[in-house]
Protein backbone atom coordinates (compact mmCIF):
# COMPACT_ATOMS: atom_id res chain seq x y z
CA UNK A 1 0.00 0.00 0.00
CA UNK A 2 1.26 3.37 -0.83
CA UNK A 3 -0.11 6.23 1.25
CA UNK A 4 -2.30 8.59 0.26
CA UNK A 5 -1.94 11.87 1.52
CA UNK A 6 -4.74 13.83 0.16
CA UNK A 7 -7.08 10.80 0.81
CA UNK A 8 -5.47 10.95 4.34
CA UNK A 9 -6.67 13.70 4.69
CA UNK A 10 -10.38 13.55 3.48
CA UNK A 11 -10.48 10.28 5.51
CA UNK A 12 -10.01 12.97 8.87
CA UNK A 13 -12.51 15.48 8.12
CA UNK A 14 -15.15 13.01 6.63
CA UNK A 15 -14.48 10.97 10.55
CA UNK A 16 -14.21 14.13 12.91
CA UNK A 17 -16.09 16.87 10.93
CA UNK A 18 -12.90 19.13 10.43
CA UNK A 19 -10.21 19.87 8.83
CA UNK A 20 -7.07 18.93 10.45
CA UNK A 21 -3.10 19.24 10.47
CA UNK A 22 -1.06 16.79 8.64
CA UNK A 23 2.59 15.39 10.04
CA UNK A 24 4.77 12.46 9.10
CA UNK A 25 7.34 10.38 10.35
CA UNK A 26 9.58 7.65 8.20
CA UNK A 27 10.32 4.41 9.00
CA UNK A 28 14.09 3.46 9.66
CA UNK A 29 16.34 0.62 8.34
CA UNK A 30 19.90 0.05 10.24
CA UNK A 31 22.93 -0.29 8.17
CA UNK A 32 25.46 -1.45 11.06
CA UNK A 33 25.26 -1.08 14.73
CA UNK A 34 22.80 -4.20 15.91
CA UNK A 35 21.95 -4.60 19.50
CA UNK A 36 24.17 -1.61 20.78
CA UNK A 37 22.33 1.15 21.56
CA UNK A 38 20.85 0.27 24.82
CA UNK A 39 24.11 -0.47 26.05
CA UNK A 40 25.64 3.14 24.89
CA UNK A 41 27.08 2.14 21.59
CA UNK A 42 27.06 3.14 18.22
CA UNK A 43 24.62 2.44 15.68
CA UNK A 44 24.46 3.78 11.76
CA UNK A 45 20.73 3.79 10.77
CA UNK A 46 19.18 5.95 7.94
CA UNK A 47 15.54 7.02 7.66
CA UNK A 48 13.28 5.21 4.79
CA UNK A 49 10.55 6.30 2.44
CA UNK A 50 7.85 4.21 4.56
CA UNK A 51 5.87 6.87 6.60
CA UNK A 52 3.00 6.88 9.47
CA UNK A 53 0.98 10.38 8.69
CA UNK A 54 -0.86 11.66 11.51
CA UNK A 55 -3.99 14.04 10.76
CA UNK A 56 -5.02 16.40 14.18
CA UNK A 57 -7.74 18.41 15.07
CA UNK A 58 -8.82 20.26 18.22
CA UNK A 59 -12.22 19.82 20.17
CA UNK A 60 -12.89 21.12 23.02
CA UNK A 61 -14.16 18.10 25.72
CA UNK A 62 -10.55 17.22 27.00
CA UNK A 63 -10.60 14.00 25.11
CA UNK A 64 -7.77 12.62 23.16
CA UNK A 65 -9.20 10.42 20.09
CA UNK A 66 -6.98 8.25 18.03
CA UNK A 67 -8.58 7.09 15.16
CA UNK A 68 -6.23 4.09 13.18
CA UNK A 69 -7.60 3.92 9.48
CA UNK A 70 -4.96 0.65 9.24
CA UNK A 71 -7.13 -1.11 11.76
CA UNK A 72 -10.11 0.62 11.29
CA UNK A 73 -10.89 1.45 15.13
CA UNK A 74 -11.10 4.51 17.51
CA UNK A 75 -9.78 4.41 20.94
CA UNK A 76 -11.17 7.47 23.37
CA UNK A 77 -9.36 8.65 26.32
CA UNK A 78 -9.49 11.44 28.79
CA UNK A 79 -6.46 13.35 28.88
CA UNK A 80 -6.60 14.42 32.58
CA UNK A 81 -6.84 11.28 33.82
CA UNK A 82 -4.21 9.36 31.40
CA UNK A 83 -2.19 7.00 33.35
CA UNK A 84 0.21 4.32 32.61
CA UNK A 85 -2.52 1.90 31.56
CA UNK A 86 -0.89 0.17 28.22
CA UNK A 87 -3.54 -2.53 27.20
CA UNK A 88 -1.57 -4.52 24.66
CA UNK A 89 -3.15 -3.08 21.94
CA UNK A 90 -2.03 -0.67 18.79
CA UNK A 91 -3.29 2.36 20.71
CA UNK A 92 -0.78 2.27 23.42
CA UNK A 93 1.69 3.70 21.29
CA UNK A 94 0.00 6.79 20.63
CA UNK A 95 -1.28 6.90 23.99
CA UNK A 96 1.91 6.13 25.68
CA UNK A 97 3.17 9.22 23.46
CA UNK A 98 0.33 11.44 25.27
CA UNK A 99 1.40 10.13 28.46
CA UNK A 100 5.22 10.94 28.03
CA UNK A 101 4.67 14.18 26.87
CA UNK A 102 2.60 14.86 30.28
CA UNK A 103 5.19 13.72 32.36
CA UNK A 104 7.44 16.03 30.35
CA UNK A 105 5.15 19.27 31.71
CA UNK A 106 3.41 19.61 28.21
CA UNK A 107 0.01 20.22 27.92
CA UNK A 108 -2.33 19.29 25.39
CA UNK A 109 -6.16 20.17 24.91
CA UNK A 110 -8.52 17.74 23.61
CA UNK A 111 -7.95 16.19 19.87
CA UNK A 112 -8.75 13.74 17.46
CA UNK A 113 -5.69 11.97 15.32
CA UNK A 114 -6.02 9.66 12.45
CA UNK A 115 -3.32 7.80 12.26
CA UNK A 116 -2.44 6.18 8.54
CA UNK A 117 0.70 4.38 7.92
CA UNK A 118 2.16 2.04 4.92
CA UNK A 119 5.14 0.59 7.63
CA UNK A 120 5.53 -2.79 6.65
CA UNK A 121 4.45 -4.30 9.95
CA UNK A 122 6.76 -6.99 11.96
CA UNK A 123 9.14 -6.67 9.62
CA UNK A 124 11.68 -4.76 11.90
CA UNK A 125 11.52 -1.38 10.02
CA UNK A 126 10.14 0.23 13.37
CA UNK A 127 7.00 0.93 12.53
CA UNK A 128 6.03 1.81 16.65
CA UNK A 129 8.85 4.65 16.34
CA UNK A 130 7.05 5.87 13.07
CA UNK A 131 3.86 6.10 15.18
CA UNK A 132 5.28 7.33 18.14
CA UNK A 133 7.44 9.82 16.56
CA UNK A 134 4.79 11.17 14.34
CA UNK A 135 2.22 11.45 17.34
CA UNK A 136 4.40 13.63 19.25
CA UNK A 137 5.40 16.01 16.58
CA UNK A 138 1.41 16.56 15.69
CA UNK A 139 0.60 17.03 19.60
CA UNK A 140 3.76 19.31 20.30
CA UNK A 141 2.24 21.41 17.59
CA UNK A 142 -1.29 21.24 18.79
CA UNK A 143 0.44 22.16 22.76
CA UNK A 144 2.71 24.84 20.64
CA UNK A 145 5.61 23.61 22.47
CA UNK A 146 8.93 23.17 20.63
CA UNK A 147 11.60 20.18 21.83
CA UNK A 148 14.54 19.33 20.51
CA UNK A 149 15.40 16.56 18.49
CA UNK A 150 17.11 14.55 21.61
CA UNK A 151 13.92 15.17 24.05
CA UNK A 152 11.39 13.91 21.17
CA UNK A 153 13.86 11.34 20.71
CA UNK A 154 14.05 10.36 24.41
CA UNK A 155 10.53 10.99 25.69
CA UNK A 156 9.21 8.24 22.45
CA UNK A 157 11.84 6.09 23.95
CA UNK A 158 10.19 6.45 27.17
CA UNK A 159 6.91 5.58 25.95
CA UNK A 160 8.51 2.29 24.44
CA UNK A 161 10.10 1.33 27.82
CA UNK A 162 8.09 2.40 30.32
CA UNK A 163 4.08 2.58 28.98
CA UNK A 164 4.60 -0.25 25.80
CA UNK A 165 7.02 -2.28 28.20
CA UNK A 166 10.22 -3.22 25.20
CA UNK A 167 13.31 -2.94 26.51
CA UNK A 168 14.76 -1.16 23.34
CA UNK A 169 17.27 1.63 23.18
CA UNK A 170 16.77 4.99 20.99
CA UNK A 171 18.27 4.03 17.78
CA UNK A 172 14.56 3.83 16.52
CA UNK A 173 13.24 7.20 17.54
CA UNK A 174 16.43 9.26 17.33
CA UNK A 175 17.20 8.50 13.56
CA UNK A 176 12.97 8.63 12.71
CA UNK A 177 12.92 11.86 14.03
CA UNK A 178 16.08 13.44 13.15
CA UNK A 179 17.18 11.79 9.97
CA UNK A 180 18.22 13.95 6.84
CA UNK A 181 17.97 12.90 3.28
CA UNK A 182 20.40 11.46 1.08
CA UNK A 183 22.55 10.68 4.41
CA UNK A 184 23.07 7.82 6.38
CA UNK A 185 23.46 8.58 10.85
CA UNK A 186 26.01 7.46 12.78
CA UNK A 187 24.37 8.27 16.46
CA UNK A 188 26.35 8.03 19.75
CA UNK A 189 23.58 6.46 21.96
CA UNK A 190 25.38 7.71 24.70
CA UNK A 191 25.73 11.70 24.03
CA UNK A 192 23.34 11.58 21.14
CA UNK A 193 25.92 13.60 19.63
CA UNK A 194 25.66 12.46 15.51
CA UNK A 195 27.08 12.63 12.53
CA UNK A 196 25.55 12.81 8.81
CA UNK A 197 27.43 10.29 6.41
CA UNK A 198 27.25 10.45 2.33
CA UNK A 199 26.20 7.21 0.74
CA UNK A 200 27.55 6.84 -2.45
CA UNK A 201 25.60 7.71 -5.61
CA UNK A 202 26.53 4.52 -7.41
CA UNK A 203 24.98 2.33 -4.59
CA UNK A 204 20.95 1.35 -3.49
CA UNK A 205 19.79 -0.16 0.09
CA UNK A 206 18.10 -2.74 -0.46
CA UNK A 207 15.47 -4.27 1.82
CA UNK A 208 14.35 -7.70 1.39
CA UNK A 209 11.91 -8.91 4.01
CA UNK A 210 12.17 -12.60 4.89
CA UNK A 211 8.15 -12.40 6.07
CA UNK A 212 9.34 -14.20 9.32
CA UNK A 213 7.59 -11.89 11.50
CA UNK A 214 9.52 -10.08 14.61
CA UNK A 215 8.53 -8.50 17.50
CA UNK A 216 10.66 -6.02 19.92
CA UNK A 217 8.14 -6.60 22.61
CA UNK A 218 7.38 -10.01 23.07
CA UNK A 219 9.78 -12.72 22.42
CA UNK A 220 13.84 -13.14 21.71
CA UNK A 221 14.75 -9.53 21.90
CA UNK A 222 13.64 -8.89 26.14
CA UNK A 223 15.58 -11.99 26.32
CA UNK A 224 18.94 -10.94 24.76
CA UNK A 225 18.34 -7.55 26.57
CA UNK A 226 18.52 -9.20 30.11
CA UNK A 227 21.67 -11.31 28.89
CA UNK A 228 23.62 -8.21 27.43
CA UNK A 229 22.83 -6.20 30.59
CA UNK A 230 23.58 -9.29 32.87
CA UNK A 231 26.88 -9.02 31.19
CA UNK A 232 27.18 -5.23 31.77
CA UNK A 233 26.83 -5.77 35.19
CA UNK A 234 29.52 -8.04 35.59
CA UNK A 235 32.00 -5.77 34.12
CA UNK A 236 30.82 -3.23 35.93
CA UNK A 237 31.34 -5.03 39.27
CA UNK A 238 34.97 -6.63 38.46
CA UNK A 239 36.23 -3.15 36.33
CA UNK A 240 34.13 -0.42 37.16
CA UNK A 241 33.27 -0.46 33.46
CA UNK A 242 29.99 1.71 33.27
CA UNK A 243 28.72 1.00 29.96
CA UNK A 244 29.85 -2.31 27.43
CA UNK A 245 30.49 0.89 25.30
CA UNK A 246 33.76 1.31 27.43
CA UNK A 247 34.84 -2.40 27.60
CA UNK A 248 37.27 -3.92 24.98
CA UNK A 249 37.69 -7.97 24.38
CA UNK A 250 40.22 -8.13 26.86
CA UNK A 251 38.80 -6.66 29.42
CA UNK A 252 35.07 -8.88 29.03
CA UNK A 253 37.99 -12.41 28.38
CA UNK A 254 38.57 -11.67 32.12
CA UNK A 255 35.20 -11.36 33.32
CA UNK A 256 34.45 -15.00 31.53
CA UNK A 257 34.56 -16.92 34.39
CA UNK A 258 32.29 -14.36 36.33
CA UNK A 259 28.80 -14.91 33.61
CA UNK A 260 27.29 -16.86 31.76
CA UNK A 261 28.46 -18.28 28.36
CA UNK A 262 25.44 -16.91 27.31
CA UNK A 263 26.22 -13.46 28.59
CA UNK A 264 29.73 -13.53 27.54
CA UNK A 265 28.61 -13.99 24.05
CA UNK A 266 26.20 -11.80 23.51
CA UNK A 267 28.59 -9.37 25.10
CA UNK A 268 31.68 -10.53 22.42
CA UNK A 269 29.22 -9.14 19.79
CA UNK A 270 28.31 -5.59 21.32
CA UNK A 271 32.19 -5.17 21.58
CA UNK A 272 33.00 -6.09 18.20
CA UNK A 273 30.20 -4.17 16.69
CA UNK A 274 31.07 -1.17 17.78
CA UNK A 275 34.03 -1.66 16.52
CA UNK A 276 32.97 -2.24 13.16
CA UNK A 277 30.83 0.94 13.21
CA UNK A 278 33.47 3.08 13.26
CA UNK A 279 35.25 0.94 10.58
CA UNK A 280 32.21 1.01 8.23
CA UNK A 281 31.89 5.18 8.84
CA UNK A 282 36.01 5.23 7.62
CA UNK A 283 34.63 3.00 4.11
CA UNK A 284 31.85 5.22 4.16
CA UNK A 285 33.94 8.15 3.91
CA UNK A 286 35.93 6.76 1.80
CA UNK A 287 33.81 5.47 -0.85
CA UNK A 288 35.14 1.95 0.02
CA UNK A 289 32.21 0.27 -0.66
CA UNK A 290 34.43 -3.41 -0.36
CA UNK A 291 35.44 -2.83 2.64
CA UNK A 292 31.67 -1.74 3.98
CA UNK A 293 30.25 -4.95 2.21
CA UNK A 294 32.88 -7.03 4.34
CA UNK A 295 32.16 -5.22 7.64
CA UNK A 296 28.09 -5.96 7.35
CA UNK A 297 29.01 -9.78 6.37
CA UNK A 298 30.76 -9.87 9.08
CA UNK A 299 28.28 -8.07 11.10
CA UNK A 300 25.91 -10.28 10.24
CA UNK A 301 27.86 -13.11 10.95
CA UNK A 302 28.46 -11.72 15.09
CA UNK A 303 24.22 -11.04 15.22
CA UNK A 304 24.12 -15.11 14.19
CA UNK A 305 26.86 -16.83 15.70
CA UNK A 306 27.60 -14.71 18.89
CA UNK A 307 24.27 -12.69 19.70
CA UNK A 308 22.04 -15.89 18.13
CA UNK A 309 19.40 -13.58 16.91
CA UNK A 310 19.30 -15.04 13.31
CA UNK A 311 17.34 -17.66 11.96
CA UNK A 312 17.31 -19.95 8.99
CA UNK A 313 15.28 -18.17 6.67
CA UNK A 314 17.26 -14.53 7.21
CA UNK A 315 20.91 -16.40 6.68
CA UNK A 316 19.45 -18.18 3.60
CA UNK A 317 18.29 -14.44 2.01
CA UNK A 318 22.03 -13.62 3.33
CA UNK A 319 23.78 -16.43 1.43
CA UNK A 320 21.69 -15.36 -1.50
CA UNK A 321 22.02 -11.87 -2.04
CA UNK A 322 25.89 -12.59 -1.66
CA UNK A 323 26.01 -14.92 -4.37
CA UNK A 324 24.20 -11.75 -6.88
CA UNK A 325 26.16 -9.52 -8.83
CA UNK A 326 26.67 -6.09 -7.92
CA UNK A 327 26.08 -6.83 -3.90
CA UNK A 328 28.32 -5.40 -1.81
CA UNK A 329 26.85 -6.23 1.71
CA UNK A 330 24.28 -8.10 3.31
CA UNK A 331 22.87 -8.39 7.08
CA UNK A 332 20.06 -8.76 8.91
CA UNK A 333 18.75 -5.43 10.98
CA UNK A 334 16.54 -4.53 13.40
CA UNK A 335 16.03 -6.46 16.69
CA UNK A 336 16.23 -10.12 15.07
CA UNK A 337 14.64 -13.50 15.21
CA UNK A 338 12.98 -12.67 11.81
CA UNK A 339 12.42 -9.46 9.82
CA UNK A 340 14.63 -8.08 6.93
CA UNK A 341 18.12 -8.29 5.65
CA UNK A 342 19.64 -4.69 4.31
CA UNK A 343 22.16 -4.89 1.42
CA UNK A 344 24.05 -2.55 -0.15
CA UNK A 345 23.89 -2.92 -4.00
CA UNK A 346 25.33 -1.34 -6.91
CA UNK A 347 22.89 1.10 -8.48
CA UNK A 348 22.72 -0.13 -12.05
CA UNK A 349 22.29 -4.05 -10.52
CA UNK A 350 19.17 -3.39 -7.86
CA UNK A 351 16.33 -4.29 -9.78
CA UNK A 352 17.63 -7.76 -11.63
CA UNK A 353 18.95 -8.04 -7.53
CA UNK A 354 15.60 -8.11 -6.59
CA UNK A 355 14.27 -10.28 -8.93
CA UNK A 356 16.81 -13.14 -8.59
CA UNK A 357 16.80 -12.50 -4.37
CA UNK A 358 12.85 -13.47 -4.25
CA UNK A 359 13.05 -15.58 -7.20
CA UNK A 360 16.08 -18.19 -5.44
CA UNK A 361 14.10 -17.29 -1.47
CA UNK A 362 11.40 -18.75 -2.96
CA UNK A 363 12.85 -21.21 -4.25
CA UNK A 364 15.08 -22.23 -0.96
CA UNK A 365 12.25 -21.49 1.38
CA UNK A 366 8.83 -21.77 -0.43
CA UNK A 367 8.42 -18.37 0.81
CA UNK A 368 6.94 -17.22 -2.23
CA UNK A 369 6.33 -13.64 -1.35
CA UNK A 370 8.90 -11.93 -0.42
CA UNK A 371 8.95 -8.79 0.05
CA UNK A 372 12.21 -6.11 -1.44
CA UNK A 373 12.28 -2.46 -1.33
CA UNK A 374 14.97 -0.10 -3.04
CA UNK A 375 15.41 2.45 -0.60
CA UNK A 376 16.40 6.22 -0.65
CA UNK A 377 17.31 7.59 2.63
CA UNK A 378 14.43 9.97 3.58
CA UNK A 379 13.83 12.83 5.73
CA UNK A 380 12.98 12.23 9.79
CA UNK A 381 9.54 13.93 10.37
CA UNK A 382 11.51 17.05 12.17
CA UNK A 383 13.07 17.61 8.45
CA UNK A 384 9.37 17.03 7.14
CA UNK A 385 8.15 19.70 9.31
CA UNK A 386 10.49 22.18 8.36
CA UNK A 387 9.87 21.32 4.78
CA UNK A 388 5.99 22.21 5.36
CA UNK A 389 5.26 18.55 6.61
CA UNK A 390 2.30 20.10 8.19
CA UNK A 391 -0.85 21.37 6.46
C1 LIG B 1 15.06 -2.69 17.85
C2 LIG B 1 15.11 -1.69 19.00
C3 LIG B 1 16.33 -0.79 18.89
C4 LIG B 1 17.61 -1.60 18.71
C5 LIG B 1 17.44 -2.66 17.62
C6 LIG B 1 18.62 -3.58 17.55
O1 LIG B 1 14.87 -2.01 16.65
O2 LIG B 1 13.93 -0.91 19.01
O3 LIG B 1 16.41 0.04 20.02
O4 LIG B 1 17.99 -2.18 19.93
O5 LIG B 1 16.27 -3.44 17.80
O6 LIG B 1 19.75 -2.91 17.11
Amino acid sequence: MKLDEVEALRVHRQRFGRDGRMFAAPARVNLIGEHTDYTGGLVMPMAIGFRTVAVVSPHEDGRAVFYSVNYGEEVSLEIASLGRTPRGHWSDYPAGVLWSLRLEGVEVGGFSMSLEGDVPLGAGLSSSASVEVVTAVALLDRAGVTLPLEKVATLCRRTENEYVGAKSGIMDQFVVAGAVAHRAMMLDCRSLGYELLPLPDEVRVVICNSMVKHSVATGGYGDRSDEVVAGQAVLRQEKGIELLRDATLEDLEACRGKMTAASFARCKHIITENGRVLEAREALLKGDLERFGKLMIEAHASMRDDFAASCPEVDTLVEIAMRQAGCFGARITGGGFGGCTVNVVSAERAEKFVEAVRREYGAATGIADAQCFVCEPSDGALALLAKGGAQ
